[in-house]
């Protein structure tokens, strides 16, 4: 991986350290350029002219995200967020009462509405998986709760929003496949960061964004759901992309996974995700993640030899994501302190609100997240912290 090219191609890093990768990273120039180029397309033709001369390269997108995640390009729906992409699965999927959905505390609240929205609605049960003695999921309570055959659905992400551990998604895709069960994968953070392969891992469906790790544009997002399960999903929402009218009483649903987009779209955007991914996938996801990990790891242990800061990331296996109290600050003092003009580093906070089982069960309101990027240089990570 060629660090100097990665830090010329995002020139803010001159300026700013940006650890806020797990809420919208530093697009880097190829990205800014595609889509640069194809506003003024659309200024210059019209948004529809423009659009058709940019076909081949917008079926490209498809073509490189099933490259990311080893899928088919016919099993990805384009979607303006993980949220929607997510919601696009879940609601799809034809929960009855009594039906049991497995996930875990990390769970992202965006997602644990909906289960709770459906438990109203249909009569689901929602069922927390305990966390193992490193603090990710149990994999032995995972499959002792698999032999419920009212389990219909596991889902959980695989890096959560505050940090914590990486999950052992192959584990779980494969006790899932054991048991007859759908899994539902939020890559959310995972996608750009780490490698994340569908087949590997054994995951039905699985919903990521473009702007985190993977350095895409903002508004847009992606979901993969497998060819065998596609077809018998009838999505929640239709429109005339997704369906066709046949006659006047009849529509067809279309068979590939597009079933789940809707036609109007940021075609600007969908450009720059595709630019994101083929930018990810020149530098090699592994180094990137090698990478990451090894500068998130250099972090966390510096962090732990100053007074005052308590690292509180859990796991066997640790992300980019590095989270952290302040015994007299709280987190958005240290968020507002640390981008005051002379340092000018963006960190970020994740309260309650957005992984409330978590946080609960340790005890937390917030924590300081410092979402590592790969284009950091490893003598600037610590230069912030009070020595
Ligand atoms: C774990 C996780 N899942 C889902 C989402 C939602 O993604 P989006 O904002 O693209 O809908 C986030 C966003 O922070 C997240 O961290």
């Amino acid at each position: 991986m060629n660090i100097e090219q990665l830090r010329i191609d995002t020139p803010a890093v001159a300026q700013l350290i940006h650890f806020n990768n797990a809420g919208a990273a530093l697009m880097p120039a190829p990205v800014i350029e595609v889509m640069t180029r194809h506003i003024q397309l659309e200024a210059s033709l019209g948004g529809y002219e423009a659009a058709g001369k940019q076909s081949a390269e917008l079926e490209n997108v498809y073509c490189a995200i099933g490259q990311l995640i080893n899928a088919q390009p016919d099993e990805i729906a384009v979607i303006e967020n993980a949220t929607r992409a997510w919601d696009m699965a879940f609601y799809s999927l034809p929960l009855q009462p009594g039906d049991v959905v497995l996930t875990s505390p990390t769970e992202y609240a965006g997602n644990y509405i909906p289960y709770l929205q459906l438990k109203q609605q249909r009569g689901i049960e929602i069922r927390v998986i305990p966390n193992d003695e490193h603090g990710q999921v149990s994999l032995s309570a995972l499959k002792d709760m698999l032999d419920d055959d009212r389990v219909a659905l596991i889902s959980l992400p695989v890096i959560a929003t505050n940090g914590g551990p990486v999950q052992p998604i192959e584990q779980i895709g494969a006790l899932a496949r054991a048991a007859g069960v759908l899994f539902l994968l939020d890559a959310c953070q995972g996608v750009g960061q780490m490698p994340i392969d569908v087949q590997k891992i054994g995951c039905h469906m699985l919903a990521a964004t473009s702007r985190k790790y993977l350095r895409g544009p903002r508004g847009m997002g992606f979901l993969y759901v497998e060819r065998s399960l596609c077809q018998n999903l009838e999505p929640v929402f239709l429109d005339l992309h997704a369906a066709s009218l046949q006659t006047a009483h009849r529509f067809k649903i279309r068979a590939d996974a597009r079933r789940f987009e809707n036609w109007e779209c940021n075609v600007a955007a969908k450009l720059g995700l595709g630019a994101a991914v083929e930018y990810a996938l020149a530098q090699g996801v592994e180094p990137m993640w090698q990478r990451i990990q090894q500068l998130a790891g250099y972090l966390r242990q510096r962090l732990t030899g100053i007074p005052g800061f308590t690292p509180r990331d859990l796991g066997i296996q640790k992300s980019g994501i590095v989270t952290f109290t302040h015994r007299d600050s709280s987190a958005a003092q240290l968020q507002q302190w640390l981008a005051g003009q002379e340092k000018r580093i963006n960190v970020s906070t994740s309260t309650f609100r957005s992984t409330l089982l978590d946080m609960q069960h340790r005890d937390l309101l917030e924590v300081s997240r410092a979402s590592l990027p790969r284009t950091t240089l490893k003598q600037k990570s610590t230069q912030w912290l009070p020595r």
